[in-house]
């Protein structure tokens, strides 16, 4: 069977070091050899309350981010999720295939939906189905994402399976995540053993790909550490093992060879050190964003190329699973 890849990130604000690392640059690796879609998780963005003027422009921004990091639209198809009408579609179906059981499971709900489970929205929690129908409109074979993710993916294996099952087909291929192992999970600059995220109130807490030289260098300098002599990986000191990461990701070495370099400098002479590695890294991609932006046409002709290149694949498998189904064509 031929690969064919999708991923997605939520519009939802700045892409950060973690967007970066732990799934955006491994997609311009991939694209190389694969069918790729990148699309932006516009309708996953609203399980949320949004701005609707943000969410409009931030899904241009995300759509820029994507190709000042490589994504190219020549080789690989980037379009608004909610343009493809069968992604709800799709998901209706499946979420008729669903045991709640399943979805009782996921994790990312109980920490988004917070104490009050009653109040939180049914799309958050329903969510995970529309992310399975995401990638299984496409048949996709492969999903690029960080680990936080994982959970998701296995889902979308078992509502694949759940399908097949009862119309007693072959049809959905079973998705497997693909998780980088170097970095899978990085962790906010403030604390260690939380994951970098947009939704943590802390600007301190990442590294934004619209930051420039001064607001990294000071973020890093205000970045957590401890009073351990040199670097290192240990269990007890997770800000330095996440910094060290950071540094071997955006570097292109293994984390032992980051080690080897860096383990007997102190905590604030290797984070000047990271500074140089982060600024060099990222401002050709920063840069990039700008001109990017100022070319919101561009931008736009982009998405409606991918808009139509998506559609052509949607609508022949959503045509497939109304016929499996048993719905009615006139
Ligand atoms: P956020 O959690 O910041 O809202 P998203 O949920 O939109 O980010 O995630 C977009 C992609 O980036 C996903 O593939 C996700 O796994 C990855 N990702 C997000 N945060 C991190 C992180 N801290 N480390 C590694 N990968 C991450
Ligand atoms: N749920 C993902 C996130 O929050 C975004 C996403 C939605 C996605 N649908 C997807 C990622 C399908 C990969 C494939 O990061």
């Amino acid at each position: 069977m031929t690969k064919r890849i999708i991923s997605g990130v939520q519009p939802t604000g700045n892409l950060h070091l973690g967007n970066y690392l732990g799934a955006i640059r491994r997609w311009v690796d991939i694209q190389k050899d694969y069918q790729c879609l990148f699309f932006l998780a516009d309708l996953h963005a609203i399980t949320i309350a949004q701005d609707p003027e943000k969410l409009r422009s931030s899904v241009r921004e995300t759509a820029a981010a994507y190709i000042a990091c490589g994504i190219d639209p020549k080789k690989s198809i980037i379009f608004p999720q909610s343009t493809i009408a069968e992604h709800c579609e799709l998901a209706w179906i499946l979420s008729c295939n669903t045991p709640m059981g399943w979805l009782n499971r996921m994790t990312q709900f109980k920490e988004k939906a917070g104490k009050d489970k009653e109040k939180a929205p049914l799309g958050l929690y329903s969510y995970p189905v529309l992310m399975a129908a995401d990638i299984l409109l496409y048949k996709t074979t492969h999903v690029p994402v960080g680990e936080d993710q994982k959970q998701h993916i296995e889902l979308a294996r078992d509502i694949a399976g759940a399908f097949n099952r009862e119309y007693g087909v072959e049809f959905f291929p079973l998705p497997e995540p693909v998780i980088g192992a170097e970095a899978a999970r990085i962790m906010s600059l403030r604390d260690g053993t939380k994951k970098m995220s947009k939704s943590d109130e802390s600007e301190y807490s990442r590294i934004n790909l619209t930051d420039d030289a001064d607001a990294i260098a000071l973020k890093f300098k205000k970045a957590k550490s401890d009073m351990e002599e040199g670097m290192s990986y240990a269990q007890n000191r997770p800000e330095a093992a996440n910094l060290l990461s950071i540094y071997a990701a955006l570097k292109g070495i293994s984390k032992e060879k980051a080690l080897e370099e860096c383990q007997s400098l102190n905590f604030s002479a290797f984070k000047g050190q990271l500074t140089d590695v982060a600024v060099a890294h990222l401002s050709p991609i920063t840069q990039k964003m700008r001109e990017l932006l100022a070319s919101p046409d561009y931008i736009d002709g982009i998405l409606k190329e991918g808009v139509q290149k998506a559609a052509e694949i949607a609508e022949k498998t959503m045509g497939e699973v109304k016929d499996l189904v048993g719905f009615l064509k006139l």
